[in-house]
């Protein structure tokens, strides 16, 4: 029965689809039958870049808000949708625009790097934007000699200042979801798998990153283990990605390494709210020109910056 109902659900999505010339676009960590709708999962990045490449009129954008705005900075002559109009990213409103002002105020010179989970007008206040796929590449590429304010996230930028051995000026952001994976909770996996691999996002504390293997995006996540011939991972972010690991790897084990790792803002996209969304036009996502072309500068050089395979 409900097997069926979900079907239906599906046949609803894509009717609708087609009428309104949509493409869904869904982050990794979205309800497992949100991803398998999609017509493209990925990290920030890959979504970014399919965002400004899609031929489609409509983006339903299955995600949090700053990754529908970033859709609607790259393509503004499309119609972007956000299916829940509360789906925000508690680390993106860590730092407003007068907040980023003030701190450039006290650091004239410096150059501003901000991670692409920050609000249009923190963007369209940065000289450059990074997505965690290619935070290391963008710092990499700037001039030596020049002081780099990095926010919102303490930890992807302390991650990035170790990789690139730049100092950067840290934001005290964090994300709510990625501080709750603690280093007991990394042990406690490795004493059950002796033999797994433990990926974690630059999200995680400096603490949890130090007793990981791999430092990765989830976009980079996916491509290690399609690649590794390890059988065993433990996942140290988001636990939505779990779904995808073991859609495309169905002979390889997926641990998280915390149950408590849930973004609720991701889990509020259901298949009725799709549905919901392409049958009002809801929510609508917009950016004020003025501000679009700045964050537009920022976000240009972001996607142009790709990181190393
Ligand atoms: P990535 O998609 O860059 O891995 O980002 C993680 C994240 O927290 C998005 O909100
Ligand atoms: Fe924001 Fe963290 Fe949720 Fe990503 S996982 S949307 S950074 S709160």
């Amino acid at each position: 029965m409900r097997y069926k109902m979900h079907e239906q659900l599906i046949k609803q999505i894509e009717k609708l689809k087609a009428e309104r010339d949509a493409v869904i676009l869904a982050h990794n960590y979205q309800p497992g039958e949100i991803q398998d709708l999609a017509d493209f999962t990925g990290d920030s990045l890959g979504l970014s870049i399919q965002a400004s490449e899609t031929d489609a009129d409509v983006i339903v954008f299955c995600g949090v808000r700053f990754m529908a705005e970033t859709a609607a900075i790259l393509s503004p002559e499309k119609t972007v949708l956000l299916p829940e109009k509360s789906a925000g990213c508690p680390m993106a409103d860590m730092i407003t625009a007068e907040q980023l002002r003030q701190l450039k105020q006290e650091n004239p010179d410096a150059l501003v790097v901000c991670y692409v989970n920050s609000s249009a007008e923190v963007k369209a206040e940065s000289d450059y934007c990074c997505t965690s796929a290619n935070a290391v590449e963008v710092v990499k590429s700037l001039p030596e000699d020049k002081r780099i304010l990095f926010v919102p996230d303490q930890h992807l930028g302390q991650f990035v200042a170790e990789r690139t051995g730049r100092k950067l000026v840290l934001w005290p952001g964090y994300c709510t979801t990625h501080v709750l994976i603690t280093t007991d909770d990394i042990k406690a996996a490795r004493a059950k798998y002796p033999d797994a691999v433990v990926m974690t996002h630059p999200e995680c504390t400096e603490p949890v990153k130090d007793v990981s293997d791999e430092l990765l995006s989830t976009g980079q996540m996916l491509k290690f283990a399609a690649r590794s011939t390890a059988k065993r991972f433990i996942i140290a972010t988001e636990i939505g990605i779990i779904h995808t690991l073991k859609k495309q790897n169905p002979e390889t084990e997926f641990f998280p390494a915390s149950d408590r790792a849930i973004c609720p803002n991701m889990k509020k996209i259901t298949l009725d709210k799709v549905i919901g969304s392409l049958q009002e036009m809801q929510y609508k996502i917009t950016v004020p020109e003025e501000i679009r072309i700045k964050a537009k500068k920022s976000l240009d050089r972001m996607v142009e910056i790709l990181p190393e395979e």
